[in-house]
């Protein structure tokens, strides 16, 4: 059993003494003992495929930050890659793809990824379980099928990802195709995770912010649904949709358990859209630039908006690369010691 266990309670909608922390991005960035471990592998991908060194880094910030759950150390890429789309990534760039998919015949010539193409990161798993000894739950995780089916078309990041939306207006069948094909891949994927010993999972739908809403609702949320539909059963799931506040109500009407909310969304009205659901979120990474004092007393704001329960303290997006550890620190130890009652 778990020793600390805050995180499920709060996703399932149970009660809690206090509102669980982690944090986007944790896993790397800015530890410097994940530098130290990363300068262990060749390259990204070789550090993503040996479970020892992601097992490591996985644990490093529930050690040294004090969070209530770790996240398993992968990337959202790995399933174009399991699906025959393989990917480099280029230092202080970011994802590049050699091949990228551009009509019918491309998607025909990818397969669904089994449990079988992405043992690497199961193992990851299996190791971690077993290293970090019941002490927090482990998160699993995938992309969602639009922020993954946007990477394929683009081939790397974009401000804009305008090939990618021009896609879905002049091909729309075929980017059903291609979406309905990662859906299968990321459900086989999730449930191997969650046999490997993952406790709950998260969806990070990164570039839902540049669809319409209408285009949201058609090319993606229709795909987490389904995905929401096989794991939530499972374990808890959370959806996190990078700027798409147009879509809380939405979301709130699939089987996900969580949402995740960026910074640009507002803890009451959030809180309105979505009853039912535990929300997670949503502090602006930014304010980790700030004197201690801001840090203190605008997470102190932001958790008594949300209040004690149905919640899960969180950023609104990933940690930067350059913020100060004893500044990211600070803020777990905010919301650890924050008195609930005041
Ligand atoms: O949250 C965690 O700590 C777990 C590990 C994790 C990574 N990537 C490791 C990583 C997770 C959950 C991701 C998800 C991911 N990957 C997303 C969705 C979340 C988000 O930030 O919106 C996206 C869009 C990607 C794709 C990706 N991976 C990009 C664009 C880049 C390059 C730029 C960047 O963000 O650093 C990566 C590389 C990557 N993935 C790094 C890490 C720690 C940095 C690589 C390095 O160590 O040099």
């Amino acid at each position: 059993m778990l020793q600390n266990d805050l995180l499920l309670r709060a996703a399932k909608g149970q009660e809690v003494e206090r509102a669980p922390v982690w944090l986007m991005r944790q896993a790397g960035r800015v530890l410097p003992e994940y530098r130290a471990t990363r300068a262990r592998a060749k390259n990204f991908i070789d550090f993503v495929k040996n479970p020892e060194l992601a097992c490591e880094v996985t644990i490093q910030p529930v050690d040294i930050l004090g969070v209530d759950a770790a996240i398993i150390f992968s990337d959202i890429l790995v399933i174009p890659e399991a699906m025959g789309l393989p990917y480099q990534m280029i230092e202080a760039k970011g994802p590049w793809f050699e091949k990228t998919v551009k009509n019918k015949n491309d998607v025909e010539a990818l397969h669904i990824a089994e449990a079988g193409n992405l043992d690497y990161v199961l193992k990851a798993i299996r190791l971690t379980k077993k290293e970090l000894n019941q002490r927090v739950p482990l998160i699993g995780f995938a992309g969602a099928p639009w922020t993954l089916f946007a990477y394929m078309i683009e081939g790397s990041g974009s401000k804009t990802f305008s090939k990618a939306k021009q896609f879905l207006y002049t091909q729309p069948e075929v980017a059903h195709l291609l979406l309905e094909k990662i859906t299968q891949s990321s459900i086989n994927y999730l449930k191997a995770q969650v046999e490997a010993g993952a406790d709950m999972l998260q969806i990070f739908d990164s570039w839902a912010g540049v669809l319409s809403e209408n285009m949201y609702y058609e090319f993606s949320l229709k795909y987490i649904s389904k995905i929401c539909d096989a794991l939530s059963p499972l374990v808890p799931v959370t959806v996190f949709a990078k700027d798409a506040h147009y879509a809380i109500e939405k979301i709130a009407q699939t089987n996900c358990n969580s949402i995740g909310l960026d910074w640009t969304i507002d803890p009451t009205k959030a809180r309105n859209q979505a009853v039912t659901k535990t929300l997670q979120g949503n502090a602006d990474p930014c304010l980790l630039y700030a004197p201690e004092q801001k840090i203190i007393s605008e997470t102190h704001s932001m958790l008594k908006s949300f209040g004690k329960q149905r919640y899960i303290c969180n950023l609104g997006h990933g940690l930067y690369p350059d913020l100060d550890k004893e500044k990211v620190k600070l803020f777990v130890d905010v919301v650890k010691s924050y008195n609930w009652t005041s």
